[in-house]
């Protein structure tokens, strides 16, 4: 016997699943450098560009795909022709490497979450505490990869590990449904209050004028078109396998288009939200420090963990500044966690046609395992620099380009794939859709993967050794395609992929 296919309580806790799951760290400490670094107020030109011409119409393509064929990536590609399984299996091992170090930034914003509370750091001391006392962090290049445990990151790790294998267990309604419903309102009041707090900080006008400024002359540069759209790829989470997976338990009879859009511009709200938050408070650390704003904004990881503390132990009521940020990276985080995992389990649940929560924990468990024997010690940091970056220049870009060029051109699915998402929308999409998709994706994706190899083959990455590239870097990424096309050649359990439904 089969079991029947999981599904959401209702399109809103769909729709919010999917915001759930868009909206993450990308949002909060991306998306404000990317669009500064990009023209600042220019920069909304390439970003609402690459919006409504690459991440909405690909949205729609994962929602079609997924709602069509019902299925986990692996399984909706399979349906949709034989040979296709490889991409699915291909999302669900970038999935893998995702899941690994995005549980490791949620449980160091776990700590600080509570760090704020107490200011523990010290003022002045928020460059070494992140990277001396709380990372411990060594150099790759003189130790190699360590099995050094540092028990105040590994030990937050296995509690995110817990609480999202608690709610994967729970399965699509009782689990994942209700984890967003309980936490994205959370998470929107969090940030409103955060955004509202942080514009009431001397100096925070400063920093809007810094990040909103247009820089003209940024548009001329392809290398700011290129970031818009490498953006909204990860920002909308298109291409993982999520979006085609949570639609798959969509029921039949949905408005695909209408929904896409309200995930997107809640998406892309929460970005500019994020961005006026974020620079209103380093007009407040510049301010402060009597410098520029430039000199204090820095990218990723140290805005957070530095420049962020900074702001939380030199404003008044800064501890509550802390800890609504951090406190929004969690659950930004811990929602867009469980879509990834979502995408791991599902296509484990289809292949092999176990009930969820054997498959939860057969999943989970030995995630759980290597995340921690890779990011719990002190060269945790450059183990996941790297891995980031490679999977997203190669693993996701690669994925997507590879997907519109298998499904548009080469099995020529998008004529059907248009009629499918007409069929109840309330946003109907024509020959511009298809031509998005099947020629402009294809165009920028391809340029975007060609000029981030050459870049990657040029210049070692971060300036790590070549060994230590070789294996987190170009090793981990050519063996998921190796591993995807292994995997899509296993059987499948009984009729689950002749079946639909
Ligand atoms: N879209 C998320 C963000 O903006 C990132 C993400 C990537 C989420 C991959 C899920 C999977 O942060
Ligand atoms: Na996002």
């Amino acid at each position: 016997q089969t079991n029947k296919r999981e599904a959401f309580g209702s399109r809103n806790v769909f729709i919010l699943s999917a915001i759930g799951s868009a909206v993450g760290l990308g949002n909060i400490w991306r998306f404000p450098y990317v669009a500064y670094e990009g023209g600042g107020g220019a920069f909304l030109i390439p970003y609402l560009c690459a919006l409504l011409t690459a991440g909405i119409p690909l949205l729609f393509f994962d929602y079609a795909i997924g709602h069509r064929f019902r299925g986990s990536a692996p399984l909706a590609f399979r349906r949709m022709h034989r040979s296709a399984e490889t991409l699915g299996w291909w999302q669900v091992l970038i999935c893998v490497v995702i899941s690994v170090y995005y549980a490791v930034i949620i449980a160091w914003s776990a700590m600080y979450t509570w760090f704020s509370a107490q200011l523990t750091w010290g003022p002045g001391n928020e460059n070494d505490f992140f990277f001396v006392d709380f990372l411990q962090s060594a150099d790759v290049a003189e130790t190699g990869v360590s099995t050094q445990f540092v028990p105040q990151v590994g030990v937050p790790l296995i509690v995110v590990w817990l609480a999202v294998i608690v709610i994967m267990c729970l399965g699509v309604k009782k689990g994942i449904g209700r984890a967003n419903m309980i936490l994205m309102p959370l998470l929107t009041v969090m940030f409103a209050v955060l955004v509202v707090q942080s514009l009431f900080l001397p100096g925070a006008l400063d920093g809007l004028n810094a990040f909103f400024t247009p820089n003209w002359e940024a548009l001329a540069d392809p290398a700011v078109w290129a970031s818009a759209y490498g953006h909204i790829f990860f920002s909308l989470s298109v291409a993982f396998g999520i979006m085609v997976t949570y639609a798959s338990y969509l029921k039949r009879k949905t408005d695909l288009t209408g929904s896409g859009l309200v995930v997107a511009f809640a998406n892309s709200g929460f970005e500019i939200l994020a961005g006026i938050g974020v620079f209103a408070a380093l007009g407040f650390m510049a301010q402060a420090q009597g410098t520029e704003v430039a000199g204090v904004a820095s990218s990723g990881i140290g805005l957070a963990f530095i420049a962020f503390p900074t702001i939380v132990s030199q404003a008044t009521g800064g501890s509550i500044i802390g800890v609504l940020f951090f406190g929004a990276l969690v659950f930004a985080g811990v929602t867009s966690l469980i879509s990834i995992l979502e995408v791991i389990v599902a296509a484990l649940q289809d292949k092999l046609g176990w009930k969820r929560i054997r498959t939860t924990l057969t999943v989970s468990l030995p995630l759980a395992v290597i995340s921690m024997a890779l990011f719990s010690t002190t060269t945790a940091l450059s183990v996941l620099d790297t891995a980031d970056a490679f999977v997203n220049a190669f693993g996701i870009m690669a994925v997507a380009l590879v997907a519109v060029i298998v499904v548009a051109w080469l099995l020529h699915r998008l004529p059907a794939l248009k009629d499918h998402l007409n069929r109840r929308s309330s946003f109907p999409v024509g020959w511009i859709w298809m031509l998005l998709v099947g020629a402009l994706a294809p165009l920028v994706l391809g340029y975007l993967f060609v000029s981030e190899l050459i870049a990657k083959i040029t210049t070692p990455y971060g300036g790590y050794p070549a060994w230590f590239l070789g294996v987190f870097g170009w090793g981990m990424v050519i063996s998921l395609v190796i591993l995807a096309i292994l995997l899509s050649l296993l059987p499948w359990s009984g009729r689950s992929h002749a079946k639909d439904d």
